[in-house]
């Protein structure tokens, strides 16, 4: 059996700064009350005119295959995590791989678990070069929420947190185990504590008139935040916990936590919890909110660059988020 390691990371977050001073200029909100509750200071939101979630994937896959020392021509396969597509069939797989050049001798998966999105790819393409299957391996998280979000102050709840950008990391088959192991877990019961419902198939053709959507759940999210919050404190740390216990594995064992970037305070109760000191987790939301799929790798991009990942350190990556749906890998760097 083969093993895999990530040899390159990038990422790419659109140009425009949006404060929470601004946010208070377009609905009921204050910049005290979206950093108490969630941490976040700013976001990035895409300028529809040049912005896309296959675009701006395009560029953060160019950044990590460079970093990999790496061409377009190298990529055997895509796995796209999003679940802000740019159509809604098909998925942004096919269209980054238009952007990058590439033609029909490889494949391209679209993953739609949403916050832990990109741990599940990750643990595709790991599958996929385990097996034999592949040897290179793009792994992408995308989002543009900007375009989703109500930002109004009917929609403030979520409209503060939820922002837009990309991230990618290119993964390769490797004699050395970069990615230990992966934990995938959802529990759909909840399914609807955390979603979209419209464009959903299930909608009856009668009340698929466009103005009635619009006007109510078309892209709205609809967010319980407490239970979010509740139940992701509790599985970000079970999920942490299983990725210890499989690799024999202690928490002092971990160099680098890098949690999706739900919430600071998620984080901030995670690492209390694991008694871990500011420099071990790793933590970029009040810059980019959260940004759903991409967040873990943005992150992850972001602390390369920081030089705050160094050759053989353990990082755990958690995630949790919409289904429910939650993940964790151990990656030795
Ligand atoms: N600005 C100002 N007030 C706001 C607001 C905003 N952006 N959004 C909501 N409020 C108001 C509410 O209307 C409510 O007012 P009321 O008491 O008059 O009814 C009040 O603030 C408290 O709302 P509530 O929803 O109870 O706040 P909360 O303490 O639960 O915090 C979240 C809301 C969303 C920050 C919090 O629940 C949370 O962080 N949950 C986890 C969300 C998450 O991580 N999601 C991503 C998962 S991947």
């Amino acid at each position: 059996m083969h093993s895999s390691k990530i040899v390159g990371v990038g990422h790419h977050v659109p140009e425009a700064v949006i404060t929470n001073q601004y946010l208070t200029t377009i609905m009921d909100t204050t910049d005290e009350w979206i950093i108490e509750r969630t941490g976040i200071k700013e976001r990035r939101w895409i300028d529809p005119s040049k912005d896309t979630v296959a675009n701006m994937a395009a560029k953060a896959s160019r950044i990590a295959l460079q970093r990999a020392n790496l061409t377009e021509k190298d990529i055997d396969f895509i796995v796209f995590a999003t679940i802000t597509p740019d159509y809604f069939f098909p998925g942004s797989g096919v269209l980054l791989q238009r952007e990058l050049g590439l033609d029909g001798s490889i494949g391209a998966i679209d993953i739609r678990n949403a916050c832990s999105g990109f741990i599940y790819a990750l643990s595709v393409a790991d599958q996929f070069i385990k097996t034999g299957m592949y040897k290179t391996i793009l792994v992408v998280g995308a989002e543009i929420q900007s375009t989703a979000i109500d930002p109004t102050t009917r929609g403030r709840n979520t409209a503060v947190i939820f922002a837009d950008g990309a991230g990618a990391a290119v993964l390769q088959r490797s004699d050395n185990p970069g990615i230990l192991s992966t934990h995938l877990h959802s529990d759909g019961n909840f399914a609807e504590e955390l979603y979209v419902r419209d464009p959903g198939s299930s909608r009856p053709r009668e009340e698929r008139q466009p103005e009635q959507i619009l006007d109510t759940t078309h892209y709205k999210v609809v967010m319980n935040g407490s239970l979010v919050f509740k139940h992701a404190v509790v599985r970000f740390l079970e999920v942490i916990q299983e990725a210890l216990a499989a690799n024999k594995m202690s928490k002092e064992d971990i160099t680098l936590l890098i949690p999706h970037q739900a919430n600071l305070r998620i984080s901030q109760f995670i690492q209390h919890k694991l008694e871990f000191s500011d420099d071990r987790v790793y933590n970029n939301i009040m810059r980019y909110g959260n940004t759903t799929a991409a967040s873990i790798p943005i992150a992850l991009s972001e602390a390369w660059g920081e030089g705050k990942i160094k050759e053989n350190d353990v990082l755990c990556l958690a995630a949790f988020g919409s289904g429910f749906t939650w993940a964790s890998a151990l990656i030795r760097w």
